[in-house]
């Protein structure tokens, strides 16, 4: 790798990097870090990037998925657990109506930092600065609080450590087992129409399952009808924290993130000569690219080239976010640059970042319509393209929150402010993520036959 050093970064601009006013604390927790575990393994990184390479070839579907920051304070073993529920139903409405594996990847244990369209937030005649992220300062709207705090950094990687245990434990301790399906249910949703959708798909599983098992095959003799594989990722924005996560493997002498499975550049940061892509260009985890409204192909192009030299299949993985109105306007030139150059990327589609509005409330929301249209044409132009739609990346959560309007209980502004809890952008609740598995799941069916040639004049 040319000229790349652990802390090259630190050469280039860089944007949406907190400031501290005690640089020596700063240090001090950094280094405290750099000493601690990582919370990831090489070898496990290597396995997704295998993984995410069967998604560019339309064998598999990557779902990215969770908060659009992580808190403190909504930090509790029940919401990981909702949240884990809510990830295996979408996913095995995805795996079983499409027939595709699902790669299930979470936007959690290290999601916290967050970029600010303004450096500093004023309410009434008081100016202070704009909250970062849980990991930098506090959200409440005092001075106290907005004060950038390195130990945060700290407590954000033992919430991420202990967030990961708990998510290990689910993945490989028998609650992802297929058995269980009827267990994965959130008690509030019971009711809707989703919920009745998926006890179809739960009693079809369990006929087919008591089936296999009468054939001797069940998963007390086969791991995989037990366990899952469940990645993490996050947005590589705070690189001092990324740089103290950063270990060689001592099996290969390559550098890893150890901070996450995957991390991800963000549309604000991905400048071709910034820090970011800089940082990003030297680690082997597979990379996601935020490619929204301002991004210019040949500029995609680029930083493809740059971190992916070699043009390995799963490493990089650009997730389009244009918003429910514009991805006619941008997304087939995206799609016909990167086809000209014949980079190998996994095309996922994020229908929050550009939807994101103010209710009439006075609430951040999105309208779950322009959610689903947004995802709909995504679906309709790779279709159109030749390209294959080989992802959703979604902010979303177990709980029974109001934070997007429209769904299954058809939330409307006034009923935003009863559970909004977010404590950046607006999260799909359970029903809704479910009712948007079932609508992709519908789309890939749709394009099966276009997938099943990909695979064959691929093969
Ligand atoms: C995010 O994913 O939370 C985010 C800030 O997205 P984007 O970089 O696409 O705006
Ligand atoms: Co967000």
């Amino acid at each position: 790798m040319k000229n790349w050093k652990i802390n090259s970064w630190r050469k280039y601009p860089v944007k949406h990097i907190p400031e501290y006013q005690d640089k020596k604390e700063l240090d001090q927790v950094l280094n405290k870090i750099k000493s601690f575990p990582p919370l990831v393994f090489a070898e496990e990184t290597r396995h997704l990037k295998k993984q995410l390479a069967e998604v560019v070839d339309g064998k598999a579907f990557l779902l990215q998925g969770g908060d659009c920051a992580e808190s403190f304070a909504e930090f509790n073993p029940d919401n990981i657990r909702d949240y884990f529920k809510v990830i295996l139903q979408m996913s095995l409405v995805l795996t079983y109506s499409a027939s595709l594996p699902v790669i299930k990847l979470g936007r959690i244990a290290g999601q916290f930092a967050k970029p600010r369209s303004a450096p500093t937030e004023k309410q009434g005649d008081t100016e202070l600065p704009s909250y970062l992220g849980d990991n930098v300062n506090g959200i409440e709207f005092t001075e106290k609080a907005r004060k950038h705090d390195p130990k945060r950094l700290f407590k954000a990687y033992s919430q991420s450590a202990s967030t990961l245990n708990l998510l290990r434990a689910f993945s490989h301790g028998g609650f992802a087992d297929l058995k269980k399906v009827h267990l994965w249910n959130l008690g509030y949703i019971k009711k809707s129409p989703q919920a009745k959708k998926f006890k179809e798909l739960e009693d079809k599983i369990a006929d087919a399952l008591a089936f296999m098992d009468a054939c001797g095959i069940n998963s007390e003799f086969n791991r995989r009808l037990k366990t899952v594989n469940f990645w993490t990722s996050h947005e590589a924005l705070h690189l001092p924290f990324e740089e103290s996560m950063t270990r060689i493997d001592s099996t290969t002498g390559e550098y890893h993130a150890t901070s996450a499975h995957f991390v991800w550049i963000g549309d604000r940061t991905r400048q071709l000569d910034g820090g970011h892509v800089e940082y990003c260009r030297g680690i082997e985890n597979p990379i996601g690219i935020k490619c929204g409204p301002t991004s210019k192909p040949d500029e995609i192009v680029k930083i493809c080239n740059l971190i992916n030299p070699t043009n390995e299949k799963g490493k990089i993985t650009l997730i389009s976010r244009f918003g429910h109105d514009s991805v006619g306007k941008y997304l087939p030139k995206l799609i016909r640059g990167i086809k000209k150059e014949g980079a190998n990327v996994i095309w996922s589609c994020d229908p929050m970042h550009g939807n994101t509005i103010q209710s009439t409330t006075g609430f951040k929301t999105r309208r779950f319509n322009n959610v689903l249209k947004e995802v709909k044409d995504v679906f309709a132009v790779h279709q159109s393209e030749g390209s294959y739609a080989g992802g959703l990346h979604i902010e979303m959560t177990g709980q029974n929150v109001t934070e997007c309007t429209g769904g299954a209980k058809n939330i409307q502004d006034q009923d935003l402010s009863s559970r909004y809890h977010t404590h950046c952008d607006p999260r799909l609740n359970a029903d809704q993520a479910l009712e948007l598995a079932f609508l992709i799941s519908d789309e890939i069916k749709k394009n099966s036959s276009y997938s099943k040639n990909a695979i064959q004049a691929a093969s």
